[in-house]
C-alpha cells in the first residue's frame, strides 16, 4: 500500500457516517431527492439550506424516526439495512431536536437517565442511579443544575444542557443538533461552542443545523449545504465566504439591503412612561407612519417583557399608551386584540400555533369573525386567504389543508406572521421574527415590514440580531434590567458601537 492508499484508508476508517443518495417522500413532496454525505468522528459538520429544504427530514432518517424511501446509510463502514430509533441510538447516534424533546414535568436527572433505562429495557427507573448518572453527565460538560429540579423550571439554555447530558450518557458516537442557537443569547452561544469542541476533541463526530454564517465559521471544520432537497456543495468552512454561502443556499445572491425609512409625522403609537415593577420602567417612545422601531437587551432585560405588556399577556401597571390619536388601556389580550394590536410571540412552536391544526385555521385563528357568516364559517374564502399568505409571505406548504406538523421549522414561522397580518393590525410586535428563517426569506419578511410601516402600520421588532435591527429600525431602544436607554437613532451605527452600547453601563 502506497501514502495515498494508506491515508485513503485512514480516512474511510475516519468516517463515521455515510450517506448514499437517501430520497424521502412524503406522498407528493419530495423532501430529500438523493443527498449524500460523509460526516467523519472528530469533525464538526454544519449543514445548512434554506427552510424546507430538507434538514431536519434528513436528520430523521439518519434517527431512525423516517424510513428512507431510497438509498444507502452506512456506519463505520457497515451498510444499515434498517435503521430504527433504538438501532441508530444504539450505533452510537444522539439527535438534539429543534424543540430538545424534553419531558416539562420529569425532573433533570430523570430527563437524563431516561434514554439509558429505555435501551437496557428496565421499566422501572433506579432513583440513585439516575441522579448520579445525571450528576456525571453534567460534571463532563461543566453544567451545573439540581438534578431533582423539574425541566419545566429551567431556561432554554440549562433545557438543551439537559438535552446534551442525556445524548452523552448514551456513548454518543455522533451527535447532531439541530438549530441548537436559536433561543441561545451571545454567551449561551460560546458556552455551547466550547461544550462542543471538548466533545469534538474526544473524537466525537458532531453535525449542527444553523443558518447563521457567523456561528457556522466561528465553530464548523466542514459545511454542506442543502437545496431543495439535493447537496449542492460540501467542502471546508474556508472555502465559503458569505457571497458563495448564499449563493448555494438560494440560487442567487441576496443583497444586504438596509432599511431606510423616511418617517412622517403622523403618529401612529405613542408609549409614555409604561412601568411594570420588576420588568421595565419609564419605558418611553413614539413611533410614526414609516418608522421600524427595534428593542434589543440582553435576556432578562425587560426587552421581551414591553411586547407582553403591550399585548396584554402581562400588562403594565402605569402609563400611558395612545393608538391612532386615542388613549387606550390594554388589562387583557382580548383588550390588545380589540385595538388591533398583533403579537407574533417570541417561542412560535408552543404560543403561536395549533400544531395539529390545518395551515388554514391557523391563518384565519386570530381573526375569525371576518369568516363567519349566516351560514356558518365559509370555508372556500378562509382556504383562499390562505393560498394567499402561503404565495405572499413565501411559505413552502403543499396546500392550505395540510397540517401545520407537516412544514418546516421556518415555514411555520413565517405562518405566525401571516395569520396576524390578516389581522390587519394598526400596532403589529414581533419578538424575534426571523428567528430559524434562513437568509433569502429573512429579506423577504423585512420587505413586508417595510411595506407595512410605509402603510402606517406601526411596526416593533424586538430581537436579539443586532444586524437585523440595525440594518431594519431607524430608532431603537436599548434595555438594561428593565431599564431603557430612551429612543437612540440607529443611522449608520455599526453592529460593533451596538455590541458596545449593550455591554455598557449606557
Ligand atoms: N411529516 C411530513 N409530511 C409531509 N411533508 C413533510 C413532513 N415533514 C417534512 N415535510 C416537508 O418536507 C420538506 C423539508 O422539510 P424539513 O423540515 O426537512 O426542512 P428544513 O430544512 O429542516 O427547514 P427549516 O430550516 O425551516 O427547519 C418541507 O417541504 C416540509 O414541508
Ligand atoms: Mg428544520
Amino acid at each position: 500500500m502506497n501514502t495515498t492508499e494508506r491515508k485513503l484508508v485512514r480516512m474511510m476508517a475516519d468516517t463515521f457516517l455515510k450517506l448514499d443518495h437517501i430520497k424521502k417522500y412524503f406522498g407528493g413532496v419530495k423532501a430529500l431527492k438523493g443527498v449524500s454525505l460523509e460526516v467523519r468522528s472528530g469533525e464538526i459538520h454544519c449543514l445548512a439550506g434554506e427552510n424546507g429544504c430538507g434538514k431536519s427530514t434528513l436528520i430523521k432518517v439518519i434517527s431512525g424516526a423516517h424510513d428512507a424511501t431510497e438509498g444507502e446509510i452506512y456506519i463505520e463502514g457497515s451498510k444499515i439495512d434498517k435503521l430504527t430509533p433504538i438501532e441508530s441510538i444504539r450505533l452510537g447516534i444522539q439527535v438534539i431536536y429543534q424543540d430538545f424533546a424534553v419531558f416539562p414535568n420529569l425532573s433533570v436527572a430523570e430527563n437524563i437517565a431516561m434514554n439509558r433505562a429505555l435501551m437496557t429495557g428496565n421499566k422501572k427507573m433506579n432513583w440513585k442511579e439516575a441522579r448520579e448518572l445525571a450528576l456525571q453527565a453534567m460534571e463532563q460538560i461543566g453544567a451545573h443544575m439540581d438534578p431533582d429540579v423539574l425541566v419545566e423550571r429551567l431556561s432554554v439554555a440549562n433545557k438543551q444542557m439537559v438535552a446534551i447530558c442525556r445524548a452523552i450518557i448514551n456513548d454518543a458516537k455522533l451527535l447532531i443538533l439541530d438549530e441548537p442557537t436559536t433561543a441561545l443569547t451571545a454567551n449561551e452561544v460560546e458556552k455551547l461552542n466550547t461544550i462542543i469542541r471538548n466533545l469534538k476533541a474526544k473524537g466525537m463526530a458532531i453535525v449542527i443545523v444553523n443558518h447563521k454564517l457567523d456561528e457556522i465559521y466561528k465553530i464548523a471544520d466542514r459545511l454542506t449545504i442543502l437545496r431543495n432537497g439535493e447537496n449542492v456543495a460540501t467542502g471546508m468552512i474556508t472555502e465559503f465566504d458569505r457571497a458563495r454561502f448564499v449563493k448555494c443556499m438560494t440560487g442567487h445572491e441576496v443583497a444586504d439591503t438596509i432599511y431606510r425609512p423616511e418617517p412622517s409625522d403622523e403618529e401612529i403609537v405613542k408609549v409614555e412612561n409604561l412601568t411594570k415593577k420588576g420588568a421595565f420602567e419609564q419605558v418611553s417612545f413614539c413611533v410614526k407612519k414609516g418608522d421600524m422601531l427595534g428593542i434589543t437587551g440582553l435576556l432578562g432585560s425587560g426587552r421581551g417583557e414591553i411586547g407582553d405588556a403591550l399585548f396584554g399577556i402581562a400588562p403594565a401597571e402605569e402609563g400611558v399608551i395612545t393608538l391612532n390619536g386615542k388613549k387606550i388601556e390594554i388589562h387583557s389580550i382580548q383588550d390588545a386584540m380589540q385595538h388591533k394590536i398583533g403579537y407574533v410571540p417570541e417561542d412560535r412552536l408552543t404560543q403561536g400555533l395549533f400544531m395539529n391544526r390545518s395551515i388554514c385555521q391557523n391563518t384565519v385563528a386570530a381573526s375569525i369573525a371576518k369568516y363567519l357568516g349566516k351560514m356558518g364559517l365559509n370555508h372556500n374564502k378562509m382556504k383562499e386567504i390562505t393560498n394567499y399568505w402561503i404565495k405572499t409571505i413565501g411559505c413552502a406548504a403543499p396546500s392550505a389543508e395540510a397540517t401545520m406538523r407537516t412544514l418546516s421549522g421556518g415555514n411555520a414561522q413565517k405562518m405566525v406572521i401571516a395569520k396576524w397580518l390578516n389581522t390587519e393590525p394598526s400596532l403589529l410586535i414581533l419578538n424575534g421574527p426571523t428567528v430559524g428563517v434562513d437568509v433569502g426569506s429573512k429579506a423577504d419578511i423585512h420587505a413586508i415590514l417595510h411595506n407595512l410601516a410605509k402603510k402606517g402600520i406601526g411596526v416593533i421588532i424586538i430581537s436579539d440580531d443586532l444586524n437585523e435591527l440595525i440594518h431594519n429600525c431607524n430608532k431603537l431602544i436599548i434595555m438594561k434590567n428593565g431599564r431603557t436607554s430612551g429612543v437612540l437613532e440607529t443611522g449608520d451605527m455599526s453592529e460593533a458601537e451596538l455590541t458596545g452600547l449593550l455591554n455598557s453601563g449606557m
